[in-house]
């Protein structure tokens, strides 16, 4: 397994790998690697030639108040998983590297950025599709992995490609669960043993509202109703936001015809988590 730091050697590995005609799959990570991380890269293994990973902590999408400094980092353990799952290359450049002095230039999905998370973390978006644009003119994969527990960013991210005509094909991966339900994060570090607990009220309120919506209410103000309500019995939890809504725009629904999106994203203790799942 090789570990690349710069552009420069990244872009020259990648053109090496295209003109010997092999395929280059890539599963961009801000590191802190899980078995949600580990099940991307064993898609990735599956389903193109040469697998590259990119571990690096993008400080464009954090907010000023929000934990860029504290983020869970430990490349030492990260590089052990990358091996284990037989990573071809790693990718780990420095902040600098990535946004060397004088960077201008920002991608924003103007449209899809403003719901769900967008509210509560402005400009969290316009710095994942500007680090993801740049990370796929470096690495210049022809497929990448992302997972569904970040539903907002695979949209985000597909809306890019399209209106970018990238020619990048993604692959989304179902989320992965520890086995009480909790939805696996790298800031699920952050949880004390009591908030840890009170964290499964996210994945519970899933459960409860896609067991209303399966026993044929259609009504999302009735499903969100009841989720709420198993958010707001733990005291730990304050809701930032829970909807129901288009798995495509994004936007509110208030009837459900076909498939949608039950997303919520709550702070316990002080940290922010998310989770969704699909209806339908
Ligand atoms: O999902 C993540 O880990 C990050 O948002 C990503 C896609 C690597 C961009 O920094």
């Amino acid at each position: 397994m090789k570990l690349i730091t710069t552009i420069r050697e990244m872009q020259s590995f990648s053109s090496d790998v295209k003109s010997s005609g092999k395929t280059i799959t890539f599963v961009p990570t801000m590191g802190f690697l899980h078995d949600g991380h580990a099940s991307l890269l064993k898609k990735g293994r599956e389903v193109g030639d040469i697998l590259v990973m990119g571990i690096f902590v993008n400080p464009t999408q954090f907010g000023p108040k929000e934990d860029y400094a504290s983020y869970p980092r430990d490349l030492k353990k990260d590089l052990v998983v990358a091996e284990a799952n037989k990573v071809d290359v790693v990718f780990n450049p420095t902040a600098e590297e990535i946004y060397p002095t004088g960077f201008q230039t920002y991608i924003d999905v103007e449209h899809l950025s403003k719901y769900l998370c967008g509210i509560s973390r402005p400009g969290h978006f316009r710095g994942v599709a500007t680090v993801v644009a740049k990370l796929f003119n470096i690495v210049m994969p022809d497929i990448a992995i992302f997972g569904e527990k970040d539903f907002q960013q695979l949209v985000v991210i597909k809306r890019m490609v399209r209106d970018l005509n990238m020619e990048v094909n993604i692959i989304d991966m179902p989320i992965v669960r520890e086995s009480d339900g909790l939805a696996k994060s790298s800031r699920n570090s952050y949880l004390n043993m009591d908030e840890r607990k009170a964290a499964l009220c996210l994945c519970n309120a899933l459960i409860k509202g896609k067991g209303i919506f399966n026993n044929g209410i259609k009504d999302a103000n009735t499903i969100l109703k009841e989720a709420r309500n198993i958010i707001e019995t733990e005291p730990l939890a304050v809701i930032d936001y829970i909807k129901v809504c288009d798995i495509n725009t994004l936007e509110d629904l208030e009837k459900i015809t076909d498939r949608a999106l039950l997303a919520v994203a709550v702070k316990i203790g002080g940290n922010r988590l998310i989770d969704n799942c699909i209806l339908g």
